[in-house]
């Protein structure tokens, strides 16, 4: 691919196009702020890893000038405030819905054909603010949560079980917060189903951490994570530039899916050259439906937040 930018050289937007260029997925990565030369210092931070790491992606920062942008394929959101302690990421809706709707016209003015990918917060909120902003087709605008939510799970039942975490296989459905639906029994260690190999308290207490992972990590650290946020933004970018056709679970909009509709949710999907190629629907059981539509409920709770800011 010709050219990747990523909005906000923030923590999770460097980290997402540190990533992004030692995979070598496109001949410029453009990393762009409103702050003056955050983005062109981390991008040369990063430019300078090259020749030690072995990547040939060209990084470029810019501050506000989206001319830069022009005709990238694929562009990942990563501006706005990220949470403090004590806060939800439903707090942030007030700052970010703004950012993500102006930095979105710009996009979609210079580079048109974008499939676009939001990782500000609340999620699956900004991943519509950034879908009516785009006037998109909803398979080109979408979110990244359940790549990360599932990473966080995975690495919590790789330590209880001790095995390779890229063994581990699992599904997290739903919201980016307290009210996402992990799947336990859609989850399996090389096809072993974890049920047998864990007992249900230990699995409960995983699911429970795996919920409240951002927030741990807030508490932590001060602000929110970086790391695996940045990395599951570009493994979406990975599957898109070489079209390969992944499943993963994504911020999708639903229309009909689930029995749910007009709302943006965690669901599996197969993500390829256009965007999501398509959302699978599985099985679920009556109190997993129940969960996701409660999910669903929550996440339309803060879409009306988003209605009366009268944005759109
Ligand atoms: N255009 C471009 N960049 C912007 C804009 C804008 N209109 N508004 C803010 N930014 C930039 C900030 O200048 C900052 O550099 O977005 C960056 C955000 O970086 P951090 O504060 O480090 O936040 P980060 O941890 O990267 O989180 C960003 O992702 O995971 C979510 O909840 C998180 O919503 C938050 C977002």
């Amino acid at each position: 691919m010709q050219r990747i930018t990523v909005i906000g050289a923030g923590n999770v937007g460097a980290t997402c196009a540190n990533v992004i260029a030692h995979k070598d997925l496109a001949k410029e990565v453009v990393l762009i702020d409103i702050k003056e030369g955050i983005a062109e210092g981390k991008a040369l931070d990063i430019w300078q890893t090259a020749a030690i790491n072995h990547f040939n992606s060209r990084v470029t920062g810019v501050t506000n000038d989206y001319l830069k942008t022009k005709g990238s394929g694929v562009v990942v959101i990563t501006s706005g405030v990220p949470r403090k302690p004590g806060m939800s990421r439903d707090d942030l809706i007030k700052t970010n819905a703004g950012i993500v709707k102006e930095v979105t016209e710009k996009v979609v003015k210079y580079s048109p054909d974008a499939i676009i990918i939001v990782v500000s917060n609340p999620l699956d909120v900004m991943t519509y603010a950034a879908y009516l902003a785009s006037n998109k087709p909803s398979n080109k605008v979408f979110g990244m949560a359940g790549i990360l939510d599932t990473g966080r799970y995975r690495s919590f039942l790789a330590n209880a079980l001790d095995v390779a975490p890229v063994d581990i296989h699992g599904l997290l459905l739903g919201g980016h917060g307290d009210t996402m639906v992990p799947l336990p029994r859609y989850t399996a260690v090389n096809g072993i189903p974890v049920t047998q190999l864990l007992g249900k308290d230990e699995l409960d207490k995983i699911v429970e951490r795996t919920k409240k992972g951002g927030g741990e990590l807030v508490n932590l650290i001060g602000t929110s994570a970086w790391y695996a946020p940045g990395a599951a933004a570009a493994q979406m970018v990975e599957a898109i530039v070489d079209d390969q056709n992944r499943v993963f679970p994504v911020c999708a909009l639903l229309n009909g899916e689930y029995g749910l509709k007009d709302v943006y949710l965690g669901v599996p999907v197969k993500l390829g050259k256009n965007g999501i190629e398509e959302i699978i629907q599985i099985d679920l059981d009556k109190d997993e439906k129940e969960l996701l539509k409660s999910s669903s409920e929550s996440v339309k709770k803060v879409m009306k937040i988003l209605d009366d800011m009268k944005l759109f």
